[in-house]
């Protein structure tokens, strides 16, 4: 009986030191030592055969038996506890110094590109840059522009009627009389007002019933003709290219007199003539003209002491032509794979 305890306690010490690779071995081998129908309980509940003399002492050494091999499962328990966990620590490892994933980035819009652009040449020339409503009255739209009701100017910028006096505003214009009566009479300005503009139009590779206008005016004692092409020459040079050709056309604005439209040399072919500019090496970029006297007087503005000049650019034209972009409607689509590039 003693021989064979003691041979038990070896195999289990054995069992557990040398076999337990994980804690479920180890696990096994307590249930086969010391769980119900353990080995070794087996041997307690075998006392009965032995004689009452040497019942206490055998018993005894089952006993003892029984704590050391507890012992040592505890302690190999405990080693493996802590080797698993260690494990688990090296397979769950995270690079606290690895860069974060970033959320995309949004991207400016061409458009908005453009206009700051604008904004920022017109701001160093000491332009103010001034805002109107998109939603305007017939009043500030046409009439304080010399566009009676009935002219038939009116027909080339047909909006969305709101009210019968009330409309989507079809040109930035409407900002030049605003700013003037905003204004002390006769008092100097130099402004930009950009914003979007309606009309009744279709939407196709160049049309779109609303789009983008810098508006422009400067009204001071003694403005001539020559400070309107000296201040557009040198803004059509910053915009596109320092070479770029510029050239005056007489035209017609009913609030301006003389008016002008003003071209550039093709930023496609420089002037050589191509599909772009339709084999003329012209491309028209904007309208202008000196502010007509019947305009100043409308809003407050003395026409014998103050004289000024105007202009008007489409934002998306310009847009367009600095990067080759030859659909309008592209600007509206919102397609990743464009606003991507700027
Ligand atoms: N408002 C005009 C349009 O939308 C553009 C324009 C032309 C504005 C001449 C001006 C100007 O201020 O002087 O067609």
């Amino acid at each position: 009986m003693e021989s064979k305890i003691k041979e038990l306690r070896e195999e289990a010490a054995k069992a557990v030191n040398e076999l337990s690779k994980s804690l479920n071995d180890l696990n096994d081998v307590r249930v086969k030592y010391l769980g119900k129908k353990g080995e070794l309980t087996s041997l307690l509940r075998g006392l009965g055969q032995i004689s009452a003399e040497d019942r206490p002492r055998i018993g005894q050494i089952v006993n003892d038996a029984r704590q050391e091999i507890e012992k040592i499962i505890a302690e190999k328990n405990e080693i493996l506890k802590a080797k698993a966990m260690e494990e688990k620590l090296a397979k769950e490892k995270i690079d606290v110094t690895l860069d974060g994933r970033r959320p995309p980035h949004g991207h400016i819009h061409p458009l908005t590109y453009t206009l700051l652009e604008i904004k920022n040449i017109f701001m160093r020339m000491g332009f103010s840059v001034e805002e109107g409503p998109e939603i305007e009255k017939d009043y500030y739209n046409f009439e304080a522009l010399n566009l009676p009701k009935d002219h038939p100017a009116r027909d080339m910028q047909d909006s969305f009627y709101i009210t019968e006096d009330i409309l989507m505003r079809s040109q930035t214009s409407p900002v030049q009389a605003r700013t003037m009566e905003s204004h002390e009479p006769n008092s100097p300005i130099r402004m930009i007002a950009p914003g979007r503009v309606y009309r009744r139009d279709d939407y196709d590779a160049t049309h779109s019933p609303m789009f983008t206008q810098v508006e422009g005016l400067v009204i001071d004692k003694g403005i001539s003709f020559a400070d309107l092409k000296g201040t557009l020459v040198n803004f059509l040079q910053q915009i596109f290219d320092k070479n770029v050709k510029v050239r005056f056309r007489p035209s017609f604005f009913p609030f301006t007199e003389p008016s002008a439209e003003v071209d550039i040399s093709c930023v496609m072919c420089k002037g050589a003539g191509c599909r772009v500019c339709k084999g003329t090496g012209w491309l028209e970029i904007l309208g202008s003209g000196m502010v007509h006297p019947r305009v100043l007087e409308m809003s407050g503005y003395d026409p014998k002491k103050v004289s000024g000049f105007a202009f008007g650019l489409g934002v998306e034209r310009i847009t367009m032509l600095k990067y080759g972009i030859d659909d309008l409607r592209l600007f509206y689509d919102n397609d990743t794979r464009l606003l991507k590039q700027f």
